[in-house]
């Protein structure tokens, strides 16, 4: 039986939530608004289907406005263009959302880079990147790392100083970010990806393992330091030997957690904090945009 224990990050993001509801609750009250995020989705993929209904329904639950934009797969990017200035004007938008992949024809940079930084909740536009780069407060954080940040902290009691982190994944969503943010907490910071040399010797050095590379089950346990935290961003859909599927991370959990002091489980770790920090971003954007003292949450 393993000895690590479950970082619950279902409970965490309920939390979160909940911090999250009190705070538009005080915003209501003082300014008379409450916060607003758009998301746009186009085409009809399936699990951004569900993604979006997500964050609609989460976004209500915390008291705060929802606005949906569905779009074919054949919109012009002109158009989706029009859709996002359009948003970046309108008072009662303050954090923008836009579904990715888009369809092919589209250029997700051009788009990215239309949406208005100071409202830009997923932190993906150039300026968000560059603010969190140099260390600005003004950054908006992308919700996946600043999810796994606020997991680390709690685990941590805040001492994240002088950890050796390694985080497996160099994607601009989760690992860039994630060094950025972990190196601001006084870590020392590896990046590893797939052309990095003996990648478990180098996982076995880390007090903090986070992995975001999409490989399902690829960090064993014995690639684990005895008492590291393992922080598993991975959601992969493999099958199961009855011809069903199952949901597993980018870490082989039932060996990992012989080894680790603590480990986030798939499903149920990282995956619902991220909708939770989107919330919390839109709170955030709400503040500022209005020159507000930012809320704890
Ligand atoms: N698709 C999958 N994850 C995300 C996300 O965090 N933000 C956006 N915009 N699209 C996504």
């Amino acid at each position: 039986m393993g000895n690590a224990a479950i970082i619950d990050g279902k409970a965490f993001a309920a939390g979160l939530r909940g911090r999250v509801k009190s705070a538009v609750e005080t915003l209501v009250e003082t300014t008379g608004a409450a916060p607003g995020l758009a998301v746009v989705l186009v085409g009809d993929d399936p699990a951004s289907q569900v993604y979006v209904r997500n964050k609609g329904t989460q976004t209500l639950e915390a008291g705060m406005k929802s606005f949906e934009f569905k779009h074919p797969a054949t919109i012009s990017q002109d158009a989706l263009l029009d859709q996002v200035r359009a948003l970046n004007a309108d008072p009662a938008v303050n954090g923008i959302l836009v579904q990715l992949p888009l369809p092919d024809h589209i250029d997700d940079q051009a788009v990215i880079g239309a949406i208005d930084p100071d409202k830009d909740v997923d932190g993906f536009h150039v300026v968000n990147v560059g603010r969190l780069a140099v260390g600005s407060d003004q950054a908006l954080i992308p919700c996946t790392p600043l999810g796994c940040l606020l997991m680390l902290r709690d685990r941590f009691g805040g001492e994240l100083a002088g950890k050796s982190a390694v985080i497996v994944g160099r994607s601009n969503i989760v690992g860039k970010p994630m060094f950025h943010l972990l190196l601001q907490e006084n870590c020392t910071v590896t990046v590893a990806h797939s052309k990095t040399a003996d990648l478990p010797e180098l996982c076995r050095s880390a007090d903090i393992l986070v992995a975001a590379v999409g490989r399902p089950e690829m960090v064993q346990g014995d690639w684990i330091k005895p008492g590291a935290t393992v922080i598993d961003v991975g959601i992969n859909r493999i099958a199961r030997p009855d011809g069903g599927t199952r949901l597993t991370g980018d870490v082989h959990f039932p060996s990992a957690q012989e080894v680790a002091g603590a480990i986030t489980p798939v499903p149920g770790g990282v995956g619902p904090m991220t909708i939770a920090c989107l919330l919390r971003n839109t709170v955030t954007a709400f503040c500022r945009q209005r020159g507000l003292a930012e809320l704890a949450m």
